[in-house]
Protein backbone atom coordinates (compact mmCIF):
# COMPACT_ATOMS: atom_id res chain seq x y z
CA UNK A 1 0.00 0.00 0.00
CA UNK A 2 2.69 2.69 1.13
CA UNK A 3 4.80 1.14 -1.43
CA UNK A 4 2.26 2.33 -4.32
CA UNK A 5 1.75 5.82 -2.40
CA UNK A 6 5.44 6.37 -3.26
CA UNK A 7 5.77 5.32 -6.71
CA UNK A 8 3.02 7.27 -7.06
CA UNK A 9 4.65 10.50 -5.62
CA UNK A 10 7.53 9.50 -7.74
CA UNK A 11 5.74 9.67 -10.70
CA UNK A 12 4.29 13.31 -9.55
CA UNK A 13 7.66 14.42 -8.81
CA UNK A 14 8.53 13.06 -12.49
CA UNK A 15 5.54 14.68 -14.25
CA UNK A 16 6.84 17.78 -12.37
CA UNK A 17 9.96 18.22 -14.56
CA UNK A 18 8.18 17.07 -16.92
CA UNK A 19 6.07 19.91 -16.76
CA UNK A 20 8.56 22.46 -16.26
CA UNK A 21 10.20 21.27 -19.26
CA UNK A 22 7.56 21.48 -21.17
CA UNK A 23 6.30 24.34 -20.54
CA UNK A 24 7.98 26.63 -23.20
CA UNK A 25 7.68 30.15 -23.92
CA UNK A 26 6.06 31.22 -27.14
CA UNK A 27 5.51 34.37 -28.25
CA UNK A 28 2.77 36.12 -29.52
CA UNK A 29 1.79 37.65 -32.49
CA UNK A 30 3.21 41.12 -33.67
CA UNK A 31 4.61 43.48 -36.27
CA UNK A 32 6.97 46.05 -36.10
CA UNK A 33 9.29 44.58 -33.57
CA UNK A 34 12.97 44.78 -33.68
CA UNK A 35 15.83 42.13 -33.90
CA UNK A 36 19.13 41.78 -33.52
CA UNK A 37 21.51 38.68 -33.50
CA UNK A 38 24.80 38.54 -31.51
CA UNK A 39 26.71 35.67 -30.77
CA UNK A 40 24.47 33.15 -32.18
CA UNK A 41 21.10 34.82 -30.23
CA UNK A 42 18.41 36.47 -32.31
CA UNK A 43 17.22 39.11 -29.97
CA UNK A 44 13.71 40.25 -30.27
CA UNK A 45 12.60 43.73 -29.24
CA UNK A 46 9.07 44.39 -28.86
CA UNK A 47 6.49 44.67 -31.36
CA UNK A 48 2.83 45.67 -31.42
CA UNK A 49 -0.76 44.46 -32.28
CA UNK A 50 -4.06 45.80 -32.85
CA UNK A 51 -7.11 44.92 -31.95
CA UNK A 52 -10.57 46.10 -32.60
CA UNK A 53 -12.50 47.04 -29.01
CA UNK A 54 -16.05 48.35 -29.41
CA UNK A 55 -15.65 49.74 -32.66
CA UNK A 56 -12.28 51.04 -31.66
CA UNK A 57 -8.67 50.16 -32.94
CA UNK A 58 -6.17 49.77 -29.90
CA UNK A 59 -2.51 49.02 -30.01
CA UNK A 60 -1.10 47.41 -27.29
CA UNK A 61 3.03 47.69 -27.43
CA UNK A 62 5.44 45.23 -26.28
CA UNK A 63 8.20 45.61 -23.39
CA UNK A 64 8.96 42.09 -24.28
CA UNK A 65 12.44 40.41 -24.80
CA UNK A 66 13.46 37.29 -26.28
CA UNK A 67 15.80 35.09 -27.91
CA UNK A 68 15.82 32.25 -30.74
CA UNK A 69 19.24 30.40 -30.14
CA UNK A 70 20.75 29.76 -33.77
CA UNK A 71 23.64 27.35 -32.26
CA UNK A 72 21.32 24.30 -32.02
CA UNK A 73 18.76 23.44 -34.80
CA UNK A 74 15.22 23.88 -34.67
CA UNK A 75 11.79 23.52 -36.24
CA UNK A 76 9.84 25.76 -37.43
CA UNK A 77 6.89 24.83 -35.76
CA UNK A 78 8.46 24.69 -32.31
CA UNK A 79 11.46 27.31 -31.73
CA UNK A 80 13.45 27.23 -28.57
CA UNK A 81 12.72 30.65 -27.40
CA UNK A 82 14.08 32.04 -24.36
CA UNK A 83 12.03 34.79 -22.86
CA UNK A 84 14.06 37.46 -21.00
CA UNK A 85 11.31 39.90 -20.59
CA UNK A 86 10.46 38.53 -16.91
CA UNK A 87 14.12 40.11 -15.59
CA UNK A 88 15.31 41.62 -18.67
CA UNK A 89 12.45 43.61 -19.99
CA UNK A 90 12.85 46.11 -22.62
CA UNK A 91 12.94 49.44 -20.35
CA UNK A 92 9.82 50.86 -22.67
CA UNK A 93 7.26 49.38 -24.35
CA UNK A 94 8.85 49.64 -28.01
CA UNK A 95 7.68 49.34 -31.76
CA UNK A 96 8.45 50.38 -34.70
CA UNK A 97 12.20 50.78 -33.39
CA UNK A 98 15.48 50.24 -35.01
CA UNK A 99 18.24 47.88 -33.28
CA UNK A 100 21.36 47.00 -34.14
CA UNK A 101 25.04 46.25 -32.48
CA UNK A 102 27.53 48.09 -31.94
CA UNK A 103 30.66 48.35 -28.76
CA UNK A 104 29.83 48.43 -25.36
CA UNK A 105 29.91 51.50 -23.28
CA UNK A 106 32.13 50.16 -20.56
CA UNK A 107 35.50 50.71 -20.71
CA UNK A 108 35.65 46.49 -20.20
CA UNK A 109 33.61 45.73 -23.26
CA UNK A 110 33.99 48.80 -25.49
CA UNK A 111 35.85 47.13 -28.15
CA UNK A 112 33.26 44.12 -27.85
CA UNK A 113 30.64 44.24 -30.78
CA UNK A 114 28.18 43.04 -27.98
CA UNK A 115 25.71 45.69 -27.23
CA UNK A 116 22.96 46.02 -29.04
CA UNK A 117 21.41 49.54 -29.39
CA UNK A 118 17.63 50.26 -29.75
CA UNK A 119 16.76 53.39 -31.53
CA UNK A 120 13.79 55.73 -31.81
CA UNK A 121 10.31 54.31 -33.07
CA UNK A 122 7.57 54.48 -30.06
CA UNK A 123 9.19 54.06 -26.95
CA UNK A 124 6.21 54.42 -23.86
CA UNK A 125 6.57 54.53 -20.75
CA UNK A 126 5.70 50.63 -19.10
CA UNK A 127 2.30 51.36 -17.32
CA UNK A 128 1.92 55.03 -19.08
CA UNK A 129 0.33 56.14 -22.00
CA UNK A 130 3.07 58.47 -22.55
CA UNK A 131 6.27 58.76 -24.69
CA UNK A 132 9.50 58.40 -22.92
CA UNK A 133 12.00 61.53 -23.94
CA UNK A 134 15.53 59.24 -23.95
CA UNK A 135 15.50 58.18 -27.79
CA UNK A 136 17.95 55.42 -26.90
CA UNK A 137 18.75 52.11 -25.27
CA UNK A 138 21.59 50.50 -24.73
CA UNK A 139 21.24 46.26 -23.67
CA UNK A 140 24.57 44.77 -23.12
CA UNK A 141 24.08 40.98 -24.31
CA UNK A 142 27.23 39.69 -22.26
CA UNK A 143 26.09 41.03 -18.63
CA UNK A 144 22.67 40.99 -19.47
CA UNK A 145 21.98 44.71 -18.63
CA UNK A 146 20.12 47.32 -20.06
CA UNK A 147 21.82 51.31 -19.77
CA UNK A 148 20.81 54.52 -20.64
CA UNK A 149 24.04 55.58 -23.01
CA UNK A 150 24.98 59.15 -22.10
CA UNK A 151 26.24 60.11 -26.41
CA UNK A 152 27.84 63.50 -27.23
CA UNK A 153 26.80 65.05 -30.04
CA UNK A 154 23.17 65.38 -31.65
CA UNK A 155 21.03 62.78 -32.57
CA UNK A 156 18.14 61.80 -34.46
CA UNK A 157 14.55 63.34 -32.45
CA UNK A 158 12.00 60.84 -32.55
CA UNK A 159 11.65 58.90 -35.83
CA UNK A 160 10.22 55.79 -37.31
CA UNK A 161 10.41 53.29 -40.24
CA UNK A 162 14.31 53.50 -40.61
CA UNK A 163 16.14 50.59 -40.34
CA UNK A 164 19.89 50.91 -38.91
CA UNK A 165 23.21 49.26 -40.02
CA UNK A 166 26.01 49.00 -38.42
CA UNK A 167 30.07 47.95 -39.44
CA UNK A 168 32.55 46.63 -37.64
CA UNK A 169 34.40 49.69 -36.38
CA UNK A 170 31.76 49.87 -34.36
CA UNK A 171 29.07 52.67 -36.28
CA UNK A 172 25.55 52.73 -36.47
CA UNK A 173 23.88 54.17 -39.32
CA UNK A 174 20.81 55.36 -38.65
CA UNK A 175 19.49 57.00 -42.21
CA UNK A 176 15.90 59.41 -42.46
CA UNK A 177 12.17 58.10 -40.93
CA UNK A 178 9.61 60.35 -40.54
CA UNK A 179 8.44 61.82 -37.14
CA UNK A 180 4.90 62.05 -37.62
CA UNK A 181 1.71 62.47 -35.04
CA UNK A 182 2.64 59.29 -34.00
CA UNK A 183 5.95 59.56 -32.60
CA UNK A 184 5.55 63.14 -31.49
CA UNK A 185 2.49 61.88 -29.65
CA UNK A 186 0.83 65.45 -31.06
CA UNK A 187 -2.37 64.50 -32.93
CA UNK A 188 -1.69 68.16 -34.96
CA UNK A 189 1.97 67.09 -35.89
CA UNK A 190 2.50 67.21 -39.84
CA UNK A 191 4.82 64.19 -41.14
CA UNK A 192 8.43 65.10 -41.59
CA UNK A 193 10.30 62.89 -43.31
CA UNK A 194 13.91 63.12 -42.96
CA UNK A 195 17.33 62.37 -45.31
CA UNK A 196 19.64 62.47 -42.95
CA UNK A 197 22.10 60.09 -42.12
CA UNK A 198 23.12 59.45 -38.14
CA UNK A 199 26.05 58.36 -37.37
CA UNK A 200 26.38 56.96 -33.91
CA UNK A 201 30.04 55.72 -33.12
CA UNK A 202 29.74 53.53 -30.09
CA UNK A 203 33.80 53.51 -29.48
CA UNK A 204 33.23 57.25 -28.82
CA UNK A 205 29.64 57.27 -27.77
CA UNK A 206 29.06 60.26 -30.06
CA UNK A 207 26.94 61.29 -32.62
CA UNK A 208 27.94 62.62 -36.17
CA UNK A 209 26.44 63.01 -39.32
CA UNK A 210 27.11 61.81 -42.46
CA UNK A 211 27.17 63.68 -46.14
CA UNK A 212 24.32 65.73 -47.44
CA UNK A 213 26.12 65.91 -50.41
CA UNK A 214 23.84 64.01 -53.17
CA UNK A 215 21.56 62.35 -50.66
CA UNK A 216 18.67 60.51 -51.50
CA UNK A 217 15.14 62.18 -50.94
CA UNK A 218 13.72 61.77 -47.34
CA UNK A 219 12.53 58.32 -46.99
CA UNK A 220 11.14 55.98 -44.57
CA UNK A 221 10.20 52.30 -45.29
CA UNK A 222 12.83 51.39 -47.20
CA UNK A 223 15.66 48.62 -46.27
CA UNK A 224 19.23 49.28 -45.36
CA UNK A 225 22.06 46.36 -46.13
CA UNK A 226 25.69 46.83 -45.43
CA UNK A 227 27.76 44.91 -48.09
CA UNK A 228 31.64 45.63 -47.25
CA UNK A 229 31.80 49.56 -47.22
CA UNK A 230 28.59 49.90 -48.94
CA UNK A 231 25.20 50.63 -47.60
CA UNK A 232 22.48 49.74 -49.99
CA UNK A 233 18.95 51.41 -49.77
CA UNK A 234 15.83 49.83 -51.24
CA UNK A 235 12.67 51.56 -52.12
CA UNK A 236 10.38 52.61 -48.83
CA UNK A 237 7.96 55.79 -49.39
CA UNK A 238 9.31 58.94 -50.21
CA UNK A 239 7.75 62.76 -50.29
CA UNK A 240 4.90 63.56 -53.48
CA UNK A 241 5.92 65.64 -55.88
CA UNK A 242 2.42 65.31 -56.73
CA UNK A 243 -0.02 66.78 -54.00
CA UNK A 244 -0.35 63.25 -52.36
CA UNK A 245 1.41 62.72 -48.53
CA UNK A 246 3.78 59.75 -50.17
CA UNK A 247 4.83 58.21 -52.74
CA UNK A 248 7.07 54.97 -53.25
CA UNK A 249 10.48 55.28 -53.98
CA UNK A 250 11.44 53.87 -57.41
CA UNK A 251 13.07 50.60 -56.55
CA UNK A 252 15.39 50.57 -59.72
CA UNK A 253 17.10 53.52 -58.46
CA UNK A 254 19.37 52.72 -55.26
CA UNK A 255 21.19 55.21 -53.32
CA UNK A 256 24.34 53.98 -52.04
CA UNK A 257 26.40 55.65 -49.28
CA UNK A 258 30.10 54.13 -49.26
CA UNK A 259 30.70 54.42 -45.73
CA UNK A 260 35.01 54.89 -46.46
CA UNK A 261 34.73 57.75 -48.43
CA UNK A 262 31.48 59.04 -47.05
CA UNK A 263 30.01 59.93 -50.89
CA UNK A 264 26.37 59.03 -52.12
CA UNK A 265 26.25 57.67 -54.94
CA UNK A 266 23.04 56.59 -56.90
CA UNK A 267 22.85 53.15 -59.06
CA UNK A 268 20.42 52.35 -61.52
CA UNK A 269 18.84 48.62 -61.53
CA UNK A 270 18.83 46.33 -64.18
CA UNK A 271 17.33 42.94 -64.54
CA UNK A 272 13.70 42.29 -64.03
CA UNK A 273 10.58 44.26 -63.41
CA UNK A 274 10.15 44.75 -59.88
CA UNK A 275 7.26 46.57 -57.88
CA UNK A 276 8.20 49.00 -55.61
CA UNK A 277 7.31 48.41 -51.98
CA UNK A 278 7.61 49.79 -48.34
CA UNK A 279 8.38 47.93 -45.05
CA UNK A 280 9.84 45.08 -46.87
CA UNK A 281 12.96 43.32 -45.38
CA UNK A 282 16.19 42.52 -46.49
CA UNK A 283 18.86 40.48 -45.79
CA UNK A 284 23.04 40.14 -47.28
CA UNK A 285 22.67 36.38 -48.24
CA UNK A 286 25.71 34.11 -48.42
CA UNK A 287 26.21 34.11 -51.78
CA UNK A 288 25.87 38.49 -51.99
CA UNK A 289 22.90 38.46 -53.15
CA UNK A 290 20.30 40.89 -51.11
CA UNK A 291 16.95 38.95 -50.95
CA UNK A 292 13.95 41.19 -49.85
CA UNK A 293 10.85 39.52 -48.28
CA UNK A 294 7.35 41.25 -48.30
CA UNK A 295 6.34 44.76 -48.18
CA UNK A 296 3.32 46.84 -49.46
CA UNK A 297 3.38 48.03 -53.16
CA UNK A 298 1.13 51.10 -54.93
CA UNK A 299 -2.33 51.21 -53.44
CA UNK A 300 -1.46 49.13 -50.32
CA UNK A 301 -1.52 45.85 -51.60
CA UNK A 302 0.77 43.09 -50.92
CA UNK A 303 3.92 44.09 -53.39
CA UNK A 304 3.43 41.31 -56.01
CA UNK A 305 6.24 39.60 -55.96
CA UNK A 306 7.10 38.87 -52.18
CA UNK A 307 10.45 37.18 -52.90
CA UNK A 308 12.75 39.32 -54.93
CA UNK A 309 16.57 39.75 -55.20
CA UNK A 310 19.29 42.42 -55.87
CA UNK A 311 22.38 41.04 -57.50
CA UNK A 312 25.06 43.32 -56.54
CA UNK A 313 28.35 41.80 -57.81
CA UNK A 314 27.29 42.28 -61.54
CA UNK A 315 27.62 46.01 -62.91
CA UNK A 316 25.16 47.21 -63.13
CA UNK A 317 23.16 45.74 -60.35
CA UNK A 318 20.34 43.38 -61.24
CA UNK A 319 17.19 42.06 -59.94
CA UNK A 320 16.04 38.56 -60.17
CA UNK A 321 13.18 36.95 -59.28
CA UNK A 322 13.52 33.63 -58.02
CA UNK A 323 11.25 30.62 -58.44
CA UNK A 324 11.01 28.90 -54.87
CA UNK A 325 9.74 25.75 -53.87
CA UNK A 326 8.86 24.68 -50.20
CA UNK A 327 8.84 20.99 -48.22
CA UNK A 328 5.86 21.57 -46.79
CA UNK A 329 2.65 24.07 -47.38
CA UNK A 330 3.47 25.99 -44.07
CA UNK A 331 6.87 26.48 -44.84
CA UNK A 332 5.66 29.11 -47.31
CA UNK A 333 5.38 32.80 -45.30
CA UNK A 334 2.14 34.77 -45.87
CA UNK A 335 2.78 38.08 -47.77
CA UNK A 336 3.99 40.43 -44.89
CA UNK A 337 4.83 43.47 -44.05
CA UNK A 338 6.60 44.89 -40.64
CA UNK A 339 8.54 41.65 -40.42
CA UNK A 340 11.74 40.68 -39.71
CA UNK A 341 14.48 39.21 -41.37
CA UNK A 342 18.15 37.96 -40.57
CA UNK A 343 20.75 35.90 -42.63
CA UNK A 344 21.75 33.35 -40.60
CA UNK A 345 24.26 30.62 -42.43
CA UNK A 346 22.77 29.34 -45.45
CA UNK A 347 18.97 30.66 -44.19
CA UNK A 348 16.66 33.70 -44.29
CA UNK A 349 14.85 33.63 -41.38
CA UNK A 350 11.86 35.52 -41.39
CA UNK A 351 10.01 36.16 -37.99
CA UNK A 352 6.26 38.14 -36.99
CA UNK A 353 5.12 40.70 -39.45
CA UNK A 354 1.44 42.28 -39.96
CA UNK A 355 -0.05 39.62 -42.84
CA UNK A 356 -0.90 42.01 -45.73
CA UNK A 357 -3.84 40.15 -47.32
CA UNK A 358 -5.63 39.80 -44.33
CA UNK A 359 -7.39 42.65 -42.39
CA UNK A 360 -5.87 43.49 -38.71
CA UNK A 361 -3.90 40.13 -38.79
CA UNK A 362 -0.38 39.87 -37.32
CA UNK A 363 2.03 36.58 -37.58
CA UNK A 364 3.25 35.06 -34.61
CA UNK A 365 5.09 32.99 -37.01
CA UNK A 366 8.96 31.64 -38.20
CA UNK A 367 9.99 31.06 -41.61
CA UNK A 368 13.37 29.81 -42.50
CA UNK A 369 14.87 30.11 -46.72
CA UNK A 370 17.29 27.99 -47.47
CA UNK A 371 19.11 30.69 -49.64
CA UNK A 372 21.07 28.44 -51.72
CA UNK A 373 18.17 26.47 -53.24
CA UNK A 374 15.40 28.36 -52.78
CA UNK A 375 13.34 26.40 -50.94
CA UNK A 376 11.28 26.98 -47.98
CA UNK A 377 12.41 24.56 -45.63
CA UNK A 378 10.82 23.24 -41.39
CA UNK A 379 13.84 22.84 -40.21
CA UNK A 380 17.21 24.80 -39.27
CA UNK A 381 20.25 23.71 -39.17
CA UNK A 382 22.81 25.38 -37.54
CA UNK A 383 26.30 26.00 -39.59
CA UNK A 384 28.92 25.35 -36.97
CA UNK A 385 26.87 22.47 -34.66
CA UNK A 386 28.40 23.01 -31.43
CA UNK A 387 30.41 20.19 -30.03
CA UNK A 388 28.44 17.00 -29.20
CA UNK A 389 31.12 15.65 -27.02
CA UNK A 390 30.70 18.73 -24.52
CA UNK A 391 26.62 17.42 -25.07
CA UNK A 392 27.20 14.14 -23.71
CA UNK A 393 29.44 15.39 -20.64
CA UNK A 394 26.71 17.94 -19.44
CA UNK A 395 24.02 15.75 -20.35
CA UNK A 396 25.52 13.32 -18.23
CA UNK A 397 26.67 15.76 -15.11
CA UNK A 398 22.80 17.06 -15.37
CA UNK A 399 21.70 12.96 -15.57
CA UNK A 400 23.83 12.41 -12.48
CA UNK A 401 22.67 15.09 -10.60
CA UNK A 402 18.85 14.72 -11.11
CA UNK A 403 19.43 10.82 -10.26
CA UNK A 404 20.74 12.00 -6.78
CA UNK A 405 17.83 14.75 -6.41
CA UNK A 406 15.36 11.97 -6.74
CA UNK A 407 16.80 9.76 -4.96
CA UNK A 408 16.50 12.54 -1.97
CA UNK A 409 13.46 13.53 -2.69
CA UNK A 410 12.51 9.62 -2.51
CA UNK A 411 13.87 9.22 0.46
CA UNK A 412 12.51 12.70 2.24
CA UNK A 413 8.83 11.36 0.94
CA UNK A 414 9.30 7.82 2.15
CA UNK A 415 10.36 9.84 6.13
CA UNK A 416 7.26 12.27 5.37
CA UNK A 417 4.77 8.94 5.07
CA UNK A 418 6.45 7.27 7.68
CA UNK A 419 5.56 9.93 10.01
CA UNK A 420 2.40 11.18 8.76
CA UNK A 421 1.92 7.06 9.28
CA UNK A 422 -1.41 7.54 7.69
CA UNK A 423 -2.77 6.02 4.61
CA UNK A 424 -5.04 9.01 3.33
CA UNK A 425 -2.00 11.24 3.23
CA UNK A 426 -3.13 12.63 0.11
CA UNK A 427 -1.07 13.56 -2.84
CA UNK A 428 -3.37 16.69 -3.92
CA UNK A 429 -0.78 19.12 -5.35
CA UNK A 430 -1.97 18.93 -8.95
CA UNK A 431 -1.79 22.76 -10.34
CA UNK A 432 1.45 23.57 -11.38
CA UNK A 433 3.87 25.86 -9.95
CA UNK A 434 3.06 29.26 -9.24
CA UNK A 435 5.85 30.36 -11.22
CA UNK A 436 5.11 28.88 -14.46
CA UNK A 437 1.80 30.41 -14.18
CA UNK A 438 4.04 33.84 -14.18
CA UNK A 439 5.60 33.20 -17.08
CA UNK A 440 2.37 32.81 -18.82
CA UNK A 441 0.61 35.84 -18.00
CA UNK A 442 3.93 37.74 -18.51
CA UNK A 443 3.63 36.91 -22.42
CA UNK A 444 0.78 39.70 -22.72
CA UNK A 445 2.40 42.30 -20.67
CA UNK A 446 0.39 45.40 -20.26
CA UNK A 447 -2.89 45.28 -22.40
CA UNK A 448 -3.98 49.03 -21.45
CA UNK A 449 -1.74 50.67 -24.37
CA UNK A 450 -3.95 52.75 -26.57
CA UNK A 451 -2.85 54.41 -30.06
CA UNK A 452 -4.42 55.45 -32.90
CA UNK A 453 -3.79 52.94 -35.90
CA UNK A 454 -2.16 53.94 -38.95
CA UNK A 455 -0.60 57.31 -39.12
CA UNK A 456 -1.67 57.78 -42.71
CA UNK A 457 -5.47 57.31 -41.43
CA UNK A 458 -6.34 59.18 -38.35
CA UNK A 459 -9.08 57.28 -36.10
CA UNK A 460 -10.40 58.34 -33.08
CA UNK A 461 -9.85 56.55 -30.02
CA UNK A 462 -12.11 56.37 -26.63
CA UNK A 463 -11.18 54.75 -23.43
CA UNK A 464 -11.99 51.34 -22.96
CA UNK A 465 -14.57 50.49 -20.29
CA UNK A 466 -13.01 47.19 -20.10
CA UNK A 467 -10.05 48.03 -18.68
CA UNK A 468 -10.05 52.12 -17.19
CA UNK A 469 -6.73 53.36 -16.08
CA UNK A 470 -6.94 57.00 -15.11
CA UNK A 471 -3.58 57.16 -16.85
CA UNK A 472 -4.28 56.91 -19.77
CA UNK A 473 -5.91 60.48 -21.81
CA UNK A 474 -8.57 59.74 -24.73
CA UNK A 475 -6.82 60.25 -28.00
CA UNK A 476 -9.61 63.03 -28.10
CA UNK A 477 -8.12 65.00 -24.91
CA UNK A 478 -4.83 64.46 -26.66
CA UNK A 479 -5.54 66.98 -29.11
CA UNK A 480 -6.63 69.86 -26.54
CA UNK A 481 -3.32 69.20 -24.91
C1 LIG B 1 31.94 65.23 -25.28
O1 LIG B 1 31.75 66.61 -25.53
C2 LIG B 1 32.40 67.44 -24.58
C3 LIG B 1 32.05 68.87 -24.86
O2 LIG B 1 31.79 69.07 -26.23
C4 LIG B 1 33.91 67.20 -24.67
O3 LIG B 1 34.57 67.98 -23.72
C5 LIG B 1 34.21 65.74 -24.41
O4 LIG B 1 35.58 65.47 -24.60
C6 LIG B 1 33.41 64.86 -25.35
N1 LIG B 1 33.59 63.50 -24.97
C7 LIG B 1 33.88 62.57 -25.84
C8 LIG B 1 34.02 61.21 -25.28
O5 LIG B 1 34.02 62.80 -27.03
C1 LIG C 1 1.01 71.30 -40.56
O1 LIG C 1 0.94 71.78 -41.90
C2 LIG C 1 -0.11 72.70 -42.11
C3 LIG C 1 -0.15 73.01 -43.60
O2 LIG C 1 1.13 73.28 -44.08
C4 LIG C 1 0.15 73.93 -41.25
O3 LIG C 1 -0.91 74.86 -41.44
C5 LIG C 1 0.22 73.53 -39.79
O4 LIG C 1 0.55 74.65 -39.00
C6 LIG C 1 1.26 72.45 -39.60
N1 LIG C 1 1.18 71.95 -38.23
C7 LIG C 1 2.22 71.99 -37.40
C8 LIG C 1 1.98 71.45 -36.02
O5 LIG C 1 3.32 72.41 -37.73
C1 LIG D 1 12.31 53.65 -62.30
O1 LIG D 1 13.68 53.71 -62.63
C2 LIG D 1 14.00 52.96 -63.80
C3 LIG D 1 15.51 52.99 -63.93
O2 LIG D 1 15.95 54.32 -64.00
C4 LIG D 1 13.27 53.52 -64.98
O3 LIG D 1 13.56 52.73 -66.12
C5 LIG D 1 11.77 53.49 -64.72
O4 LIG D 1 11.07 54.10 -65.75
C6 LIG D 1 11.46 54.20 -63.41
N1 LIG D 1 10.05 53.97 -63.11
C7 LIG D 1 9.22 54.96 -62.91
C8 LIG D 1 7.82 54.58 -62.61
O5 LIG D 1 9.58 56.12 -62.96
C1 LIG E 1 6.94 46.99 -65.07
O1 LIG E 1 5.81 46.68 -64.24
C2 LIG E 1 4.90 47.77 -64.16
C3 LIG E 1 3.84 47.38 -63.15
O2 LIG E 1 3.68 46.01 -63.03
C4 LIG E 1 4.33 48.06 -65.53
O3 LIG E 1 3.45 49.15 -65.44
C5 LIG E 1 5.47 48.43 -66.46
O4 LIG E 1 5.00 48.60 -67.78
C6 LIG E 1 6.52 47.33 -66.49
N1 LIG E 1 7.68 47.77 -67.25
C7 LIG E 1 8.28 47.01 -68.11
C8 LIG E 1 9.47 47.61 -68.81
O5 LIG E 1 7.92 45.88 -68.36
C1 LIG F 1 25.21 37.84 -60.33
O1 LIG F 1 25.98 38.51 -61.29
C2 LIG F 1 27.24 37.90 -61.55
C3 LIG F 1 28.00 38.82 -62.49
O2 LIG F 1 27.22 39.14 -63.59
C4 LIG F 1 27.01 36.52 -62.12
O3 LIG F 1 28.25 35.89 -62.32
C5 LIG F 1 26.18 35.72 -61.12
O4 LIG F 1 25.86 34.46 -61.67
C6 LIG F 1 24.90 36.43 -60.79
N1 LIG F 1 24.22 35.71 -59.70
C7 LIG F 1 22.99 35.26 -59.83
C8 LIG F 1 22.44 34.50 -58.69
O5 LIG F 1 22.31 35.47 -60.83
C1 LIG G 1 -2.95 35.21 -48.24
O1 LIG G 1 -1.82 34.71 -48.92
C2 LIG G 1 -1.53 33.35 -48.64
C3 LIG G 1 -0.23 32.99 -49.30
O2 LIG G 1 -0.19 33.50 -50.60
C4 LIG G 1 -2.68 32.47 -49.09
O3 LIG G 1 -2.42 31.12 -48.76
C5 LIG G 1 -3.94 32.92 -48.39
O4 LIG G 1 -5.03 32.18 -48.87
C6 LIG G 1 -4.18 34.40 -48.62
N1 LIG G 1 -5.31 34.81 -47.81
C7 LIG G 1 -6.26 35.57 -48.28
C8 LIG G 1 -7.36 35.92 -47.33
O5 LIG G 1 -6.25 36.00 -49.42
C1 LIG H 1 -1.29 45.75 -41.78
O1 LIG H 1 -1.91 45.16 -42.91
C2 LIG H 1 -3.25 45.53 -43.08
C3 LIG H 1 -3.81 44.71 -44.21
O2 LIG H 1 -3.14 44.98 -45.40
C4 LIG H 1 -3.34 47.02 -43.32
O3 LIG H 1 -4.68 47.40 -43.47
C5 LIG H 1 -2.72 47.77 -42.16
O4 LIG H 1 -2.68 49.15 -42.40
C6 LIG H 1 -1.31 47.27 -41.91
N1 LIG H 1 -0.81 47.88 -40.68
C7 LIG H 1 0.25 48.68 -40.66
C8 LIG H 1 0.62 49.24 -39.35
O5 LIG H 1 0.88 48.93 -41.67
C1 LIG I 1 17.04 22.55 -50.63
O1 LIG I 1 17.85 22.15 -49.55
C2 LIG I 1 17.12 21.59 -48.47
C3 LIG I 1 18.10 21.32 -47.35
O2 LIG I 1 18.37 22.54 -46.71
C4 LIG I 1 16.44 20.33 -48.92
O3 LIG I 1 15.69 19.78 -47.86
C5 LIG I 1 15.51 20.68 -50.06
O4 LIG I 1 14.93 19.51 -50.57
C6 LIG I 1 16.29 21.36 -51.18
N1 LIG I 1 15.34 21.81 -52.18
C7 LIG I 1 15.44 21.47 -53.45
C8 LIG I 1 14.44 22.04 -54.38
O5 LIG I 1 16.34 20.75 -53.86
Amino acid sequence: MIHSKIIGFVILFFSFFCFENAETFIPGARYAHSVTLVDNKLYFFGGQISEINQGQELIHIYDQLFYLDVSSSFNIESPSWTDLTASKRVPVRSSWSTSSVGFGIQSSNNHDKSTIYLIGGLMYLINQNALVTDVIYAFDTKSQQWVLPVINGTGPNRRRGVQAVSDNTGKIYYFGGNSDYITTGSPTANVTRYNTLNILDTAQLSWSIGSTIDAPSPREGYSATLFINLIIFIGGRENSYNGQPFSLVNISQIPVYDTQSSKWYLTTVGGANVSNRHSHSAILAQNDLIIIYGGVSEGGVPAPQQLIALNITSSPYQWIVPTTSYLSLYAMPPPLSLHSATSVGKYMIIAFGNITNITRSASLSIYLLDTTNWTWVTTFQPSNPINTVNIVVIGAIFGIAFFILIIIAFIVLYIKLRRRNSPNFPPTKTSPPSSSRNSISNQFPNPQEIMPESYDVRTTYTRPRSKPNPLLKPYSTLANT
